[in-house]
């Protein structure tokens, strides 16, 4: 029988939305894949699967606000994430880790059952190409 996988990402710049484009293809053919801003209803999937990209200290917003809109339904889909970030290991501080595998956590935290999270940090640069010239100054990008 087939999966019936739903992909919804989030993205800014369109890394993201690439990134889910190759973990539907891997799902197969009864994969849909939807921007979160669409906000499409996680019923009646056998898997739901949330790629985000990581600014500050955690997801993209729009994702958190697609999890809390529909928190109840996805709380009874299973459910796998893929966080885009530069930073994958994060550092530690004081005896403390910051980002990292700790950007998930309000993802994570978001559920009473969690999400799986194997390979769950994906390591991403920018698509400066999507930039306007504007953005790219304001961030930093040379080229
Ligand atoms: C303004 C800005 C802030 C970012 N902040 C973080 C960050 O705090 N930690 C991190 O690991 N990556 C950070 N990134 C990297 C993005 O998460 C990464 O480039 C991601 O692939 C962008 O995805 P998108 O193209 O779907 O928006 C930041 C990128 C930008 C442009």
């Amino acid at each position: 029988m087939e999966l019936k996988a739903l992909v919804v990402y989030a993205t800014r710049y369109g890394s993201s939305k690439r990134a889910a484009e190759i973990v539907g293809k891997t799902l197969g053919e009864g994969t849909e894949i939807v921007n979160v801003e669409k906000f499409p209803s996680p019923e009646s999937y056998d898997l739901v699967v949330f790629v985000a990209p990581i600014y500050g200290d955690g997801p993209l917003k729009p994702m958190m606000e697609y999890i809390e809109r529909y928190k109840e339904k996805l709380e009874e889909v299973p459910k796998a994430f893929l966080l885009l970030a530069l930073d994958t290991s994060g550092v530690v501080f004081r005896g403390e880790l910051h980002g990292g595998i700790l950007y998930s956590k309000p993802l994570v935290e978001a559920f009473e059952v969690p999400p799986f999270t194997a390979s769950s940090l994906g390591a991403s640069s920018t698509r400066t190409s999507s930039m306007t010239t504007t953005e790219k100054f304001s961030k930093g990008f040379t080229q």
